[in-house]
């Protein structure tokens, strides 16, 4: 009886075709032979990463990381609003801010009780009210920097500026719609938004009141919260007011810095609401108490306005020199006419005069102590020398790293390549040999069996005859 069995036909790679029956009456050498065809590797052919896929692989990593950074980054949020670093914003007031010591207290109060409150009965509303440049409008740039880091540039913090804004005073019926739109619009979007109303005192009394709903204590109005929004209204009301305060003061030999609130604020209101020529006038902002601060801004001293170049000269990288300064300090208009005691334009000119000074003159020299332009060249100089030092040895570098490592990587992209050529060579080489000792043992296994089932039957014929 004849007994056949299938080889298992797997190889550690891949089957290339299906292995044909074997006789179990196959001989030791025969078995010997199939094993060492069924051992024998296929051909391979090895794989380099294409260059299509692997960048299609980087740029959807790009684009993840980036959306993945947009989500996560501290980026400008509405929300982050309540997290406001009030210790910051005192350090940057005292930094920056000179000669108003009421204005930077209040301030600083009633923003940081507003902005820690999850809960306000109403929104914010400050009026700052001073003479020209002595800061309000400096002050309020600080604050929206602290509230938004992009400060005035912010989407949440919303500027107008009455004579830019709202020029002709004919038509203060559309822009009472138009801003009560974009107060509701800009609200909706987020409770948290900052709004800056410069020049109110040349504002038209009905537009004031037009944002007065807003400041009131109502829960919502057809369904929006204002009360998380802070309004900052700027204005040259009650100007003189302070003035004279601050100069009987200083007539009455008392320091600036012992003028109280409480000297200013009941004047403050008074004023603001019965000047006839400002914006307050005849407006129920004042009248009906929505106001929360009021914020007076003194007139600055010539201390104050050498501060201010100071600062100046230090933002715009130049070293301070204490000559230039009183150049640029005495430069500027003092009054009462004989005392000479307070800036006109408070520190509001600073820079333009500064500049003056540091603008080379006519004959292209530089108009400045001649130290300053000494020491500035110098610093240039050596600045330029250093730079010049620096670039060369990181390009030097650069380019032996780069050298060096792509001959390297050539060398090695060579040798990998003769590997591969070898290694391909004696694997078609073994694929070849596999197949020439498949087909041998076949032919020689299927004679083998031809022949023996010819003698059985031949046998079998003569014992049956
Ligand atoms: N108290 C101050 N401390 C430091 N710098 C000041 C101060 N006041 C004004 N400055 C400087 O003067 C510039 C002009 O001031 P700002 O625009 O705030 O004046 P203002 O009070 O708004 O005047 P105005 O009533 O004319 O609008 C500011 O950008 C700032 O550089
Ligand atoms: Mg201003």
């Amino acid at each position: 009886m004849v007994r056949v069995f299938n080889a298992s036909y797997t190889s550690m790679y891949h089957v290339t075709s299906q292995a044909p029956p074997l006789q179990e009456q196959a001989s030791p050498m025969e078995k010997q032979l199939l094993l060492l065809c069924l051992l024998l590797p296929a051909p391979v052919t090895p794989h380099e990463p294409g260059p299509l896929p692997a960048a299609g692989f980087g740029l959807c990593l790009g684009i993840g990381s980036y959306y993945i950074w947009n989500r996560i980054s501290p980026g400008e949020r509405c929300k982050d609003l309540g997290q406001v670093d009030v210790t910051a914003l005192q350090e940057d007031l005292e930094k920056r801010v000179f000669g108003q010591h009421l204005a930077k207290g209040i301030t600083l109060r009633g923003l940081s009780g507003f902005v820690k409150n999850d809960n306000p009965k109403k929104a914010l509303a400050m009026s700052f009210h001073g003479p020209t440049g002595t800061g309000k409008n400096y002050i309020s740039q600080i604050i929206a920097r602290h509230l938004y880091p992009e400060g005035m540039k912010s989407r949440y913090v919303h500027q107008f500026v009455t004579t830019l804004h709202f020029p002709h005073v004919q038509n203060f019926e559309m822009y009472k719609v138009q801003l009560q739109q974009w107060i509701r619009g800009n609200v909706t979007a987020c409770k948290r938004s900052v709004f800056i109303f410069d020049e109110v005192d040349k504002m038209h009394p009905e537009l004031i009141d037009a944002i007065k709903p807003y400041l009131d204590y109502y829960e919502h109005i057809e369904g929006v919260d204002y009360r998380k929004a802070i309004f900052i209204f700027l204005s040259n009301a009650a100007g003189e007011i302070i003035n004279k305060l601050a100069l009987d003061f200083w007539k009455a030999g008392k320091v600036r810095e012992d003028i109280k609130l409480s000297d200013v604020e009941h004047h403050l209101s008074l004023s603001a609401f019965n000047m006839k020529d400002s914006g307050f006038w005849h407006s129920s902002l004042i009248d009906r108490n929505l106001i929360d601060f009021y914020v007076p801004f003194l007139p600055l001293e010539q201390q104050h306005v050498k501060m201010c170049i100071k600062r100046e000269i230090m933002d715009g990288g130049i070293i301070v020199d204490d000559e230039l300064i009183s150049k640029v300090a005495n430069d500027m208009t003092y009054y009462p006419k004989d005392e000479k005691v307070f800036s006109v334009k408070g520190c509001k000119v600073v820079s333009t005069k500064l500049n003056f000074y540091l603008l080379p003159t006519m004959n292209g020299t530089v108009d400045r102590p001649r130290n300053l332009s000494v020491f500035s060249n110098l610093f240039n100089f050596v600045s330029w020398v250093f730079w010049g030092i620096c670039s060369s040895i990181s390009s030097f570098f650069y380019f032996v790293f780069w050298g060096i490592s792509s001959l390297f990587l050539n060398i090695f992209y060579l040798i990998s390549w003769v590997f591969w050529g070898i290694c391909s060579l004696f694997l078609n080489l073994f694929y070849l040999v596999r197949w020439v000792f498949w087909v041998t043992c076949a032919i020689f296994l299927n004679i083998h069996f031809v022949y023996e089932n010819y003698v059985l039957v031949a046998l079998c014929f003569s014992e049956f005859r």
